[in-house]
Parts: C-alpha cells; sequence; structure tokens
C-alpha cells in the first residue's frame, strides 16, 4: 500500500515497503540524492533530514513512522536563494570533500530555528552527532555564528 509523505512542500506517493528506512526512500525512490548515507546506525548524520523541522537521522527511521509528516531534505532548505547557513558556509569555506556537509547543514538549520544565538556549547551539543572526517569542524562552528549573525540582519 502507498505511503504519503510531505517532501519538501510537496505530497508523494511512496510504495516502498514501511519499514524501509527514510533514507533510501529520499534517495532511491524519489532520487533526492544530496542526503547521504554514511555508517546506517544513527552514528555518522551524513543521513540528516528535518521531520516537521527537527533534526533526524534517516537511516535508522522507517518510512512508515513518518506517513503523512513533513520532511525537508537539503534540496528543499532554501526557497528563494541561499538560507543564512549555506550563505555562511560558503563565507567560511567550509566543506573540505563536502560528504558530511549536508548533514551538518541539515542540523546546523535546525538548531537555529529554536535558538538564534547559540553558544559554543550550545552548537557542541546540537552538532555533536555529525561527524566530519575531514575535520572541518573549527570552521563549522565559525560558520554557524556567522549564519546567526545573518539572520538577525535579515529581521
Ligand atoms: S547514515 Fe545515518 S547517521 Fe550515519
Ligand atoms: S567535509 Fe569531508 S567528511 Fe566532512
Amino acid at each position: 500500500m502507498a505511503i504519503e509523505l510531505t517532501i519538501n512542500g510537496k505530497p508523494v506517493q511512496v510504495a516502498d515497503e514501511p519499514d524501509t528506512p527514510l533514507l533510501w526512500v529520499i534517495r532511491d525512490s524519489l532520487g533526492l540524492t544530496g542526503t547521504k548515507f554514511g555508517c546506517g546506525m544513527a552514528q555518522c548524520g551524513a543521513c540528516t533530514v528535518h521531520l516537521n523541522g527537527s533534526a533526524i537521522r534517516s537511516c535508522i527511521t522507517p518510512v512508515s513512522a513518518v506517513a503523512g509528516q513533513s520532511i525537508t531534505t537539503i534540496e528543499g532548505v532554501s526557497e528563494n536563494g541561499l538560507t543564512p547557513v549555506q550563505q555562511a558556509w560558503i563565507e567560511e569555506d567550509v566543506a573540505q570533500c563536502g560528504y558530511c556537509q549536508s548533514g551538518q547543514i541539515m542540523s546546523a538549520t535546525a538548531l537555529l530555528a529554536y535558538n538564534a544565538a547559540p553558544t559554543d556549547k550550545d552548537i557542541d551539543d546540537a552538532m555533536m552527532g555529525n561527524i566530519c572526517r575531514c575535520g572541518s569542524y573549527p570552521r563549522i562552528k565559525k560558520a554557524i555564528h556567522r549564519a546567526a549573525e545573518l539572520a538577525r540582519e535579515v529581521k
């Protein structure tokens, strides 16, 4: 039986088995490959998407658990141009290989949605589940502070 979801603001129906990880539905059934597979065990954060605005690990989330709910992937995070997080990521030249970065951006975006001026500790706490094998952590932290500034300037 088809499962209905809202992905990036659009209603979709998928025919995957109910226990299929949301990550496979996003990547294989819907072709949205910006969300990455890393560990498959909720350890690395590469697969991070938003469920109703909160960061979740799509590799361990069965698609049936999010039926009828709103999912945002990296492809849908920006409606018009760059978000403050994306702008800050460019300004601070965050990415190295880039593999972890869509998950990093999704976690950072979720953090700033509920904490407009995070401290270093807030950032460490919110981002600890996102691993970067290239070690871009210092630039990620700087970029999150910069994104918070940019978001305040827009308001
Ligand atoms: S692939 Fe989901 S946390 Fe690593
Ligand atoms: S930029 Fe390479 S894994 Fe993070």
